[in-house]
């Protein structure tokens, strides 16, 4: 009798969870469709605060590199995926892949740049696979990184553009391990990118990691310096004027072309080898985020960050043409997880550590809910005529 009793009560108790649950899913979903958290709340600064929930995707999923998927790499500790980013003024939703996918249907995105976009663009994809597991459509024949992904049920096409210095190579640049100087058109943007802008509706372009490669520059079609080669006779050309221009030429582009889509661009995302470079044996095993204050990026990172936030507010400053461009400001959010990184579990023996790229599921999906934060936020501008 008492136990058919308390059956009964366990049984209420659970439904009236699930109500709750379903409840509070519609409440959300409301919200974030009608009314993007507060316009003045900067998403981008925060903390990451404890969260017991499980990440929105598995390493079952198979939209990512085999290098990124740390938990099939063997990672042993879990305590990472344990986070969630709390901007000081609001809250900042999860992804949604329905809310996502709706607001995407007949649309095209791409991400264009380098490892790190892709990184980001594959989290998407986990975070879509809920939804649905797109199919390939296409690969470029000389460059194989260049490839758009389909997703029928919503009619939505997700391309991802080999670009890692956004000006124009002189060729492709295929070998990633080649310590060759790459030659650099300074002037040029990037056709791989330039030429298809017009197909889409949505960019999110990422660089940063390439920009210490040694280079060979180009204006007007002449040489005129290198960067990191000391065996030539040419002036020395430092990584940040490289990195400064191409933010500038890109941003040139933008704002003179004709197409609108709306384009994120993200800051420069910090490394996090300790204990040596990365070529000398640096690792990340650390498996707690930093404090605020404790870690603010090394030299280099921060001077990328400085450079990428100037170009982007002057070209955002500039008289028009410019109302489609915002800042996908992460470095912040991303310089706190040191954590976050694959560090040996990269599925590849007799590599350096990677403390570049970020494991999937991990700190990146945090990305993804600040790209959607955006877009939602952008959509009720143009609703409201802005
Ligand atoms: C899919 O979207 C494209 C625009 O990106 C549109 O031109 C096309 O008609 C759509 N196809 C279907 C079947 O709705
Ligand atoms: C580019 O080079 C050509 C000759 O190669 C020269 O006539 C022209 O003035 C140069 N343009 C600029 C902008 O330097
Ligand atoms: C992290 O790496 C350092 C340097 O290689 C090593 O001394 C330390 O024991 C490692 N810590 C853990 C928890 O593995």
């Amino acid at each position: 009798m008492a136990i058919e009793h308390w059956r009964q009560i366990l049984m209420l108790l659970f439904i009236s969870l699930v109500f709750i649950g379903a409840v509070n899913a519609e409440f959300l979903r409301f919200k974030h469709q009608n009314s993007p958290i507060k316009e003045q709340c900067d998403i981008f600064r925060g903390k990451w605060i404890s969260d017991p929930l499980n990440p929105p995707y598995t390493e079952n999923c198979n939209s990512m590199d085999y290098y990124l998927n740390c938990l099939k790499n063997g990672r042993p500790n879990r305590e990472y995926l344990h986070w969630r980013w709390k901007p000081y003024d609001c809250d900042l939703p999860h992804f949604d892949s329905e809310i996502f996918s709706d607001m995407m249907k007949d649309k095209s995105f791409a991400f264009v740049g380098d490892s790190l976009a892709r990184n980001q663009m594959e989290s998407l994809m986990c975070l879509l696979s809920k939804v649905e597991d797109p199919q390939l459509v296409y690969q470029d024949a000389t460059i194989p990184r260049t490839r758009t992904w389909y997703f029928p049920s919503f009619n939505f096409s997700l391309a991802s553009i080999w670009s890692p210095f956004l000006v124009q190579p002189d060729s492709p640049i295929v070998d990633v391990l080649s310590r060759q100087p790459i030659r650099l058109h300074l002037d040029n943007v990037d056709s791989s990118w330039a030429s298809r802008y017009h197909e889409f509706d949505y960019l999110l372009v990422g660089v940063g990691a390439w920009f210490d490669h040694r280079t060979i520059i180009m204006e007007n079609n002449s040489v005129v310096g290198c960067h990191d080669c000391k065996y030539e006779r040419m002036p020395e050309i430092g990584t940040p004027y490289i990195y400064h221009k191409a933010a500038e030429l890109a941003f040139n582009f933008m704002i003179a072309s004709e197409h609108k889509p709306f384009v994120m661009y993200r800051t420069h995302t910090p490394n996090h080898f300790e204990n040596g470079r990365w070529d000398q044996h640096g690792n990340c095993n650390r498996t707690m985020p930093f404090k605020e204050g404790e870690f603010e990026g090394d030299e280099r990172d921060r001077e990328l960050l400085s450079i990428g936030r100037e170009d982007f507010t002057k070209a955002a400053n500039s008289a028009e043409g410019c109302e489609n461009l915002r800042l996908l400001d992460i470095f912040h959010l991303s310089v706190l997880r040191p954590d976050g990184h694959p560090d040996k579990y990269r599925g590849l023996e007799g590599l350096p550590n990677d403390c570049l790229h970020w494991c999937m599921p991990g700190p990146i999906d945090a990305w993804n809910d600040l790209m959607m934060e955006m877009i939602l936020r952008r959509r009720e501008e143009l609703e409201h005529g802005y």
